[in-house]
């Protein structure tokens, strides 16, 4: 009964709910003022804009309270006009921060996200559950700051809170739908993401996962095949089959297809286990549940399609998830067995609970058939991940420069940022120096966990082919500590990726 956990969720249209479960009529809108040096404060043009509809009651109100509202920071007044009941007006600091070099970070764009989180929270939180943002000068970064803020994860709970249903100011000169739009689509995608990620891992399983993707893709001009274990098994994917040994769920490879260009495919690829459980090396029990997030990789690739694709982008995109579960059993994977994996190379399981590397591994080598223009996968890889960076970048493995360079200007643009780390020999040596087998999925080594684990996937990368691999383990939540997103899943780093590709290709 469980298992149509599918048909309880209606999960791209719950995604969506924000549009239609407004149970108040009341109406809010969300304005910021920059502070300006020798004055108390200045108006947006937006802001200038109601002022004037208003009849000056902005302002009023705003020297009411002394002018001052700190960077980030709400005041709700009631009343001002007839179509709004409250105007939550948020302080926005100094107007053109720029880009900061060091912390890598388009500051004004972050500035927007976090104002639109505070406006929407101060709002929300008040009974106003239809929210009109005006755009702070850019729109796009406006609905992203908007819409990620009012969707939450609730999951299977009976009586589910109201989520705001949220709209762009239209102000008479300005031209900012189509920006909105593009803004929308990437938080939504992103949100897309975050539902995948928290859903419970029975509600959740590889089946269900393609489900999901089924339903979410259709209509998108994308190509959906499902594979099962037969067909993996046909083409020697004993890596990524070892994996699943000890579930009683069907593994899945799915493998979507997206053609609206005349150039080689850009290959994503997501690490999709839907539980974690480490296998016969079992993992403590102690936020155990948090590995029902294991797939957060396979949902950034999927959610990162899903906008691509709506966005029309010019680009051919393949986008390769492995799913499977990483449980004990009597049939399970043990410590020490050796598995061969698609392109012949023999692995010592040394470690059950180090399994991502496993199915990536067969998806590496399977891309190799599409003659790529770059692979790129992303996988919630490793816990020393976590410790290096915490929440606040995804690590970031590469053997190209220049894409390197864009990642990062992604990552700078859209707030979630990556940071690198190196893919020398020294980590190589110490998974391939062995006499029984190839390569060894964890290594002799102590420390340095996540750079053997990427040291690992390069021994199938295929070759003479750029490659970037993201480990998102720290960022993947259930807390990641950006104000715009709330508590669970955060389905980082979704906007970051589809920056990346917007930036490759025409506009
Ligand atoms: N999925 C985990 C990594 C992880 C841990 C992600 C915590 C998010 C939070 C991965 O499969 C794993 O178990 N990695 C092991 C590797 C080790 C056995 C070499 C780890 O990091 O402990
Ligand atoms: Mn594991
Ligand atoms: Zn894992």
């Amino acid at each position: 009964m469980m298992r149509l956990g599918f048909n309880m969720f209606k999960p791209f249209r719950q995604h969506l709910t924000y549009f239609s479960n407004n149970l108040s009529n009341k109406k809010g809108l969300v304005l910021g003022v920059y502070t300006e040096e020798g004055k108390p404060f200045k108006l947006t043009a937006a802001a200038e804009y109601y002022n004037k509809v208003s009849n000056g009651q902005l302002v009023k109100h705003i020297e009411l309270v002394g002018g001052n509202i700190k960077q980030g920071k709400s005041y709700v007044f009631w009343g001002l006009d007839n179509t709004f009941q409250s105007v939550a007006v948020v302080g926005l600091g100094k107007e053109k921060k720029g880009f900061h070099r060091t912390e890598l970070m388009d500051q004004d764009k972050e500035t927007i996200r976090t104002a639109a989180a505070s406006g929407c929270e101060a709002l929300n939180s008040m009974g106003i559950h239809d929210i009109t943002f005006e755009s702070f000068g850019d729109a796009e970064t406006s609905a992203e700051g908007s819409l990620l803020s009012s969707w939450k994860f609730q999951g299977v709970r009976t009586k589910k809170d109201p989520l705001p249903t949220v709209n762009l100011l239209e102000v008479p000169g300005l031209q900012e739908q189509s920006l909105w739009y593009l803004g929308s689509i990437k938080a939504q995608s992103q949100n897309f993401a975050r539902f995948l990620s928290d859903t419970p891992s029975n509600l959740m399983t590889p089946s269900i996962f393609c489900q999901n993707v089924e339903e979410a893709l259709k209509n998108l001009n994308i190509k959906i095949e499902i594979h099962d274990k037969k067909w993996a098994e046909e083409l020697g994917m004993g890596s990524f089959l070892s994996v699943n040994k000890g579930s009683d769920e069907p593994p899945k490879f799915l493998e979507l297809t997206y053609t609206n260009a005349v150039d080689k495919p850009m290959v994503l690829i997501g690490k999709g286990v839907t539980f974690d459980a480490g296998g016969i090396s079992l993992k403590p029990a102690t936020c155990m549940d948090e590995m029902r997030g294991d797939m957060g990789g396979a949902a950034c690739v999927v959610a990162t399609l899903q906008a691509v694709a709506a966005m029309k982008l010019e680009a051919n995109l393949k986008v390769l998830v492995p799913l499977v579960e990483n449980m004990p059993s009597g049939s399970a994977t043990k410590p020490g067995d050796v598995v061969r994996a698609m392109n012949g190379k023999t692995i010592c399981v040394d470690n059950t609970d180090a399994e991502g590397r496993l199915i990536l591994a067969d998806a590496l080598v399977y891309s190799k058939r599409f003659v790529p223009k770059w692979i790129l996968d992303v996988a919630t890889l490793t816990g020393a991940m976590r410790v290096a960076l915490g929440n606040a970048a995804a690590g970031v493995f590469t053997n190209s420069d220049e894409l390197y360079r864009l990642l990062q200007e992604a990552g700078a643009k859209t707030g979630d940022r990556v940071w690198r780390f190196p893919l020398w020999d020294h980590y190589s040596t110490q998974i391939t120096k062995y006499d029984a087998f190839d390569v060894n999925n964890v290594g002799k080594a102590k420390g340095g966990g996540s750079c053997t684990a990427a040291a690992f996937l390069k021994e199938f990368v295929p070759e003479n082919t750029d490659w970037i691999h993201m480990d998102i383990a720290g960022v993947m939540g259930p807390d990641c500590g950006v104000k715009y997103l709330p508590k669970g899943m955060s389905g980082r780093p979704t906007r970051t990726l589809i920056e990346f590709i917007r930036s490759q290709v025409k506009k």
